[in-house]
């Protein structure tokens, strides 16, 4: 039997990434989203949805400078992630306190952080306000990845980035696990 739930925001699986931008004043901001997906391919884009009511630096460093960089931590980096989303850019310096670096974005005025084996360097396309959070679309005009998570074909490989998934509804973090099939293909079956 099915069952009718309150509406929530809800996509799975959602990711755990971290947006990141320069200040008025250079510094970088950054901050853990789960509110982050692709939406064009031409050009590359993605959007990512920031709380407009609550405040968050790493907003209005974005809406300021215009560009931003989303980085992927990998499993290994789920608490520097995690610190990242509870801590404020208001109160302190999030990069420095967990030990990481950053540097400007190859094509973009924004923060790469260098731990993040990928990272998109984003500008923005677009910026609309939808109900508590704003959504920003960015397109991808860079992408940085380090040498040791790409395959033979100069791709990222999925494992070799083992990224972060997030349950909005238990508030965890989870790891991606095995691969089940090959996508196109699988579903050939059925024609
Ligand atoms: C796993 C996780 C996902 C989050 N996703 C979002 C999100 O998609 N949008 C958002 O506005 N805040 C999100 N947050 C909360 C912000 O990251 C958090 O409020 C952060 O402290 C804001 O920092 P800032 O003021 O330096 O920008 C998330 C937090 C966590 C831990």
């Amino acid at each position: 039997m099915k069952v009718n739930l309150k509406p929530r925001a809800m996509m799975y699986p959602s990711p755990a990434v971290v947006a990141s931008a320069y200040d008025e004043d250079g510094n970088a901001d950054c901050c853990t989203l789960a509110f982050a997906t692709m939406c064009s391919h031409h050009p590359p884009a993605i959007m990512i949805a920031i709380n407009s009511t609550l405040k968050r630096k790493t907003l209005k460093s974005i809406l300021y400078s215009k560009e931003f960089c989303v980085g992927f931590p990998d499993i290994s980096q789920v608490s520097e992630a995690d610190y990242m989303g509870i801590a404020s850019g208001y109160d302190t310096d999030k990069v420095k306190d967990v030990g990481y670096t950053t540097k400007k974005a190859e094509l973009v005025n924004a923060p790469v952080i260098n731990e993040f084996k990928a990272s998109v360097e984003c500008r923005t396309m677009n910026v609309v306000n939808i109900g508590s959070h704003t959504q920003i679309t960015g397109e991808i005009v860079n992408i940085q990845a380090d040498e040791e998570i790409l395959n033979d074909k100069n791709k990222i490989d999925f494992d070799l980035l083992n990224p972060i998934a997030w349950d909005d509804v238990s508030h965890s973090y989870y790891s991606m696990g095995e691969k089940i099939a090959d996508g196109f293909k699988t579903g050939l079956k059925f024609k």
